[in-house]
């Protein structure tokens, strides 16, 4: 009998597996620790759109300071916010103290997919992410990686987002009923490791010899991406408020862009970007420079300007120690303005 496509890579994941902070040793069962679903959920969350590098330090603390999901519930927003402060994609922080809340009144995390998905902010992909490694239970895990693994060794050459059906459907053929969290970590670390999305190392994939892609040429090109959108320039200006060796520091309303997270007080990045847009207070003024930023839907040139004034400015918002600043959690953006600010005193 030939080995399956999930046996040899089950195979490769026992030797080649990466060690990382949230995971279980290849084979191992998942741990009957109530802890145990709590960290492959908050893993799982700060993976979305962001390498396993950014991530490490951010799981490492959250799970010091906050070990179980009943920690976290009991957490404030503003102090989960702040944690969350470089990691980006702020509405993955906001959500998760909703469901971290919701899990703890219901006592713990649910075993299945379909319960899973009824959390607040949970979708499909975290759900079968949690119960497959969280719970040994079979789930079809796609994420990026998988769905480059899935088009080349199928040679699905339909463009992307078309071709997700098709990769989805592959993926559910070749997932086995046992191991289904190896399976999907070990499609992981084959797409990040082996089969890049520049120059596949073909050599050293253990399922070379299946693969359609390969033996059709040019793996690389597989799975086909639509033509990239061009990113609009956005101008805007951050005032940088100072009084007494403080600044003045405000929340960002709702659940807009970076909603809920601490910043400087801006002009909503629309004016001019030069500085002559309004600014919160009267004061001396001075044009610091700029900063850039690229959002996934924009690039941004902030300017920040300097006013010194002896007035609170209108509205809420608070003075906040400029010795301190490191720990108001701001977003990469307002870090990036701050420390221009901070550079030209
Ligand atoms: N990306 C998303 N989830 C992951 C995991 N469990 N291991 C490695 N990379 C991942």
């Amino acid at each position: 009998m030939t080995a399956s496509i999930s046996d040899l890579l089950l195979q490769w994941y026992d030797s080649h597996a990466r060690a990382l902070p949230w995971r279980n040793p290849p084979g191992a069962p998942p741990p009957d620790d109530p802890a145990w679903p709590y960290r492959v959920w908050l893993s799982e969350v700060m993976l979305q759109q962001t390498t396993v590098a950014a991530v490490k330090p951010y799981f490492e603390k959250f799970t010091a300071r906050w070990p179980s999901v009943f920690d976290l519930a009991q957490a404030s927003d503003d102090e989960v916010m702040a944690a969350w402060a470089g990691l980006g994609y702020y509405s993955r922080a906001r959500n998760l103290v909703k469901c971290a809340r919701e899990v703890a009144r219901r006592g713990g995390f649910p075993d299945t997919e379909a319960d899973l998905r009824e959390l607040p902010g949970l979708g499909a992909y975290t759900a079968a992410a949690i119960a497959a490694i969280g719970f040994d239970r079979r789930a079809v895990v796609v994420d990026a990686n998988v769905e480059r693994v899935v088009a080349r060794l199928f040679a699905i050459d339909a463009p992307l987002p078309a071709a997700r059906k098709s990769i989805r459907e592959r993926a559910g053929e070749i997932t086995p009923e046992r191991r289904a969290g190896d399976f999907a970590q070990a499609m992981m670390d084959l797409g990040s490791q082996v089969c890049t999305t520049k120059a596949p190392r073909c050599l050293l994939c253990p399922l070379s010899a299946l693969c359609e892609g390969r033996k059709a040429g040019e793996p690389e090109r597989l799975p086909v991406k639509p033509p990239k959108k061009a990113k609009p320039e956005r101008l805007g200006t951050a005032y940088w408020i100072e009084r007494d060796e403080r600044v003045w520091i405000v929340t960002r309303p709702g659940e807009g862009m970076l909603g809920g997270m601490r910043a400087l007080p801006d002009d909503g990045w629309s004016a001019q970007g030069d500085g002559s847009g309004s600014a919160p207070v009267s004061g001396d003024a001075q044009a610091l420079g700029a900063v850039r930023h690229s959002f996934t839907h924009a690039h941004l040139t902030l300017s920040v300007v300097r006013i010194a004034t002896p007035d609170t400015p209108p509205g809420e918002g608070e003075w906040w120690p400029l010795d301190r600043i490191e720990d108001a959690g701001l977003p990469t953006l307002f870090a990036k303005a701050a420390r221009l600010a901070l550079a030209e005193r």
